[in-house]
């Protein structure tokens, strides 16, 4: 039987490549007068897909959106599915690191072991968000709505 774990492409050099230059593109994209950090994200998606973001900040500095944000929307809108790879850069085209917030955000869409492009290397999900609260967390009480479930009525 075929499943989709099965169809997912190898994360391979060539796409890591990909994923970067897509990253940089959309980084070149970024709205950032604010910081002048721009980011750019781009991720594969389990089905083949690629999804990508940017930052996209405001005059009220807390409701700035992560490049992450940007790229979990593009996700969801073209068709959901799961993260297997993600790479994120910086102004310079290189690796930044996901804030905190954006593993969490991440971690609702990742693939069992998605891959993280880091500055200092590849890192698992769970390596960067170890104990990550997930959807599991809230089916193990009694009563609390899930995904699954869909909320209470
Ligand atoms: N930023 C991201 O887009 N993603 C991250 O994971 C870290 C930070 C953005 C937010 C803000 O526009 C700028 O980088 C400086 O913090």
């Amino acid at each position: 039987m075929t499943t989709a774990a099965q169809d997912v492409p190898p994360v391979d050099d060539e796409v890591w490549e990909r994923l970067r230059a897509l990253a940089v593109d959309a980084m070149e994209h970024a709205y950032a007068p604010y910081s002048r950090f721009r980011v750019g994200a781009a991720a594969l998606v389990d089905d083949g897909r690629l999804v990508s973001g940017c930052n996209v900040e405001n005059a009220g500095y807390g409701v700035t959106l992560c490049a992450e944000c940007g790229l979990v929307s593009d996700l969801v809108r073209t068709g959901g599915g799961r993260l297997v790879a993600f790479a994120c850069v910086d102004g310079r085209g290189e690796a930044c690191s996901p804030c905190g917030r954006c593993r969490q955000v991440l971690s609702e869409h990742a693939a069992p072991g998605m891959l993280l492009s880091m500055p200092g290397g590849t890192m698992t999900i769970d390596e960067v968000l170890p104990g990550r609260f997930t959807d599991g967390d809230l089916a193990a009480v009694p009563g609390a709505a899930t995904a699954a479930t869909g909320p209470a009525s």
